[in-house]
């Protein structure tokens, strides 16, 4: 009895996920750092894109695609990073390559916590602790599936 009350107790831990307040901080900045030389450069709020396709991609699906996007997305543009702050020192821009190098920075600890939160996500429920590429997977499908239903409206509009 009391083995079962333990189980059933243990199953209802509350996810725990380490370090969620620093990655949102993190974002936060980044987004700022963003939108201030987007306005250094000239530009109106309203010509600023924002899209909402990685949200959109994982609709009505297993919300452990939601926490996985943020995966798959850290993972995905990091590799990018390095290459624009050395496009951002061609050009002189010596605000944005600091900028974009924080940002690098950044993105290398939370591609961490995204693999970190899936391996804490899939064991909570019972699944393999191991399987979050395969979560990531998914999720680059359901991206790729979801862009590919863009109209030439949507591409022009965005
Ligand atoms: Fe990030």
């Amino acid at each position: 009895m009391e083995v079962r009350r333990q189980r059933r107790l243990k199953s209802r831990r509350p996810l725990r996920l380490p370090d969620s307040a620093r990655w949102t901080y993190d974002e936060l900045r980044h987004c700022q750092m963003g939108y201030e030389r987007l306005m250094a450069w000239g530009l109106e709020p309203a010509e600023i894109p924002l899209g909402t396709y990685i949200y959109e991609s994982a609709a009505g699906e297993d919300p452990i695609y939601l926490l996985g996007m943020l995966y798959f997305f850290e993972t995905k543009n990091i590799r990018h990073k390095p290459a624009r702050a050395q496009l951002f020192h061609s050009y002189g821009d010596a605000l944005s390559e600091h900028d974009m190098d924080f940002d690098w920075a950044d993105e290398t600890m939370h591609a961490g916590y995204g693999k970190q939160w899936l391996k804490e996500l899939l064991a909570a429920r019972g699944q393999d602790p191991t399987a979050y590429d395969q979560v990531r997977e998914r999720c680059e499908k359901l991206v790729r599936d979801y862009v590919s239903t863009a109209t030439a409206e949507d591409v022009a509009r965005d």
